[in-house]
């Protein structure tokens, strides 16, 4: 009989789990609606705290940015930005009031975890992470993960919390590089991670690769990552990234000893998912030939994102007096220097073709990252008679990973409306 998914379990310490992680989409792209359904279900998803004060004023009305951008009014049209600093107590504030009204509404014997991207440096890198790590665990999240720029000490900013060893912690990268001489330095604190996620280039937001990611095969980095572990005596589930599109793709990681696997793009376009339904769109229409890897992220990593991105190109003035989650700890971002390089050509309207500003776009999602496989979503649902396609339920496509065999993907439900304009005309 052919395996599937759920013949599998993933255990951390004692809990047992649905071997299936919703990866952190940030920012608020994986909700918190979307990672409790993961929960309800028995799987782990993740929340995102990229730009929580961001995100905090629009769930709940706060006014951090507001805040925030009073007390450097003086400095928006300054190409230098070192000044401007997150206040520590507000920024603890937002964490701890996002991860706990999430925490509030969990159902289910999965798991609530959240993804830290720790090249959010904010100008102060060290302190933030610090502060956003802390906090989550003071609010109850059940799990970190470190994603993007790790940085060698970050299990030591948290070594005296309480729940520095009741929490799972885990971390992603992309090759052994990057693993050992993290391990090396965890090690220091007595504490191994809890898993480590593979990621390879097809995921999607940033990559760990450089331009030359499609040299690189998933399947061969979890090998090389299975076997540095055995050699060092570490067990320690690995947890492939990108690219899996099935629950057959799943299985076949599964049966070389990978311990789940972590998806994102298929649930991009599902109700749960924060983009708006218009993005939804656009990532099912997209064809192969539209997705691109480039260098427009400040950040310095590629990512991956779709062509028809509305904010490629934009030439919006840096908003770092309200956000600033990219400043670097010298308080400098590849987007500010571009857009100040560009605006003193004297143009009237301003367009910045290299780089873009990730916090507005981001925010506003104006970017739309994705997964390599972006182009076959289109195949996991119905086209509608108004020519859109069916938005999808994040259970019906965690239990097609779940239950699917043969690459096999089950199309949802047909949905009887013709289209949303013609419901607002019943209506
Ligand atoms: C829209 C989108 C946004 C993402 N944002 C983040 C992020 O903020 N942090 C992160 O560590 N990974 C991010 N990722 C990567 C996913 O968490 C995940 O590991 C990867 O995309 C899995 O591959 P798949 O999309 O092919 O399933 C993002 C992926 C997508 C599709």
């Amino acid at each position: 009989m052919q395996q599937k998914v759920d013949d599998f379990r993933l255990k951390l310490g004692e809990k047992e789990y649905i071997p299936i992680m919703i990866g952190g989409m940030g920012v608020d792209i994986s909700t918190s609606a979307l990672a409790l359904e993961a929960c309800r279900l028995g799987g782990i998803g993740h929340i995102s705290d990229a730009m929580s004060p961001t995100i905090n004023d629009r769930l709940f009305g706060t006014k951090f940015v507001k805040n925030k951008l009073k007390n450097y009014k003086h400095n928006v049209n300054s190409s230098d930005k070192t000044s401007i600093k997150f206040n520590l107590e507000e920024l603890a504030e937002a964490q701890k009031n996002f991860v706990s009204k999430t925490m509030q509404a969990k159902q289910g014997e999965g798991g609530v975890f959240i993804n830290c991207m720790e090249k959010l440096s904010m100008n102060g890198p060290r302190e933030t992470l610090q502060v956003r790590m802390q906090s989550a665990l003071d609010a109850g999240i059940e799990g970190i993960t470190l994603s993007a720029g790790l940085h060698l000490g970050s299990f030591e900013l948290i070594q005296d919390h309480p729940r520095f060893h009741d929490a799972k912690l885990g971390i992603i990268v992309s090759s052994v590089r990057a693993l050992r001489p993290f391990l090396k330095r965890a090690s220091r604190t007595n504490r191994m991670p809890d898993y480590v996620v593979v990621e390879g280039p097809l995921a999607g937001g940033h990559l760990g690769f450089g331009m030359d990611w499609a040299q690189y095969q998933l399947k061969e980095i979890v090998i090389e990552v299975q076997d540095f572990l055995k050699e060092n005596d570490l067990e320690i589930p690995v947890i492939p990234a990108g690219g899996i599109f099935t629950g057959t793709d799943a299985v076949e990681y599964f049966e070389r000893g990978a311990s789940a696997i972590q998806v994102a793009t298929r649930f991009t376009v599902t109700e749960e998912c924060g983009l708006p339904d218009g993005a939804k769109q656009s990532y099912f229409e997209a064809e192969e030939e539209d997705v691109v890897v480039n260098t427009v992220s400040p950040t310095g990593y590629p990512m991956r994102m779709l062509q028809n991105s509305p904010g490629i190109g934009s030439g919006i003035r840096p908003n770092c007096e309200a956000f600033g989650y990219v400043l670097d700890k010298n308080g400098q971002c590849a987007y500010v220097d571009a857009y100040f390089r560009e605006a003193e050509q004297g143009s009237k309207k301003i367009s910045v073709p290299d780089k873009v500003c990730l916090c507005t776009h981001f925010r506003n999602y104006k970017i739309w990252t994705c997964g390599h496989t972006v182009y076959r979503l289109k195949d996991t649902t119905n086209l509608l008679d108004d020519g859109t396609y069916q938005i999808l339920a994040a259970e019906h496509v965690f239990r097609d990973y779940q239950f699917s065999t043969d690459h096999s993907i089950q199309l949802p439900v047909p949905d009887l409306r013709i289209g949303a304009d013609s419901i607002l005309k019943v209506a």
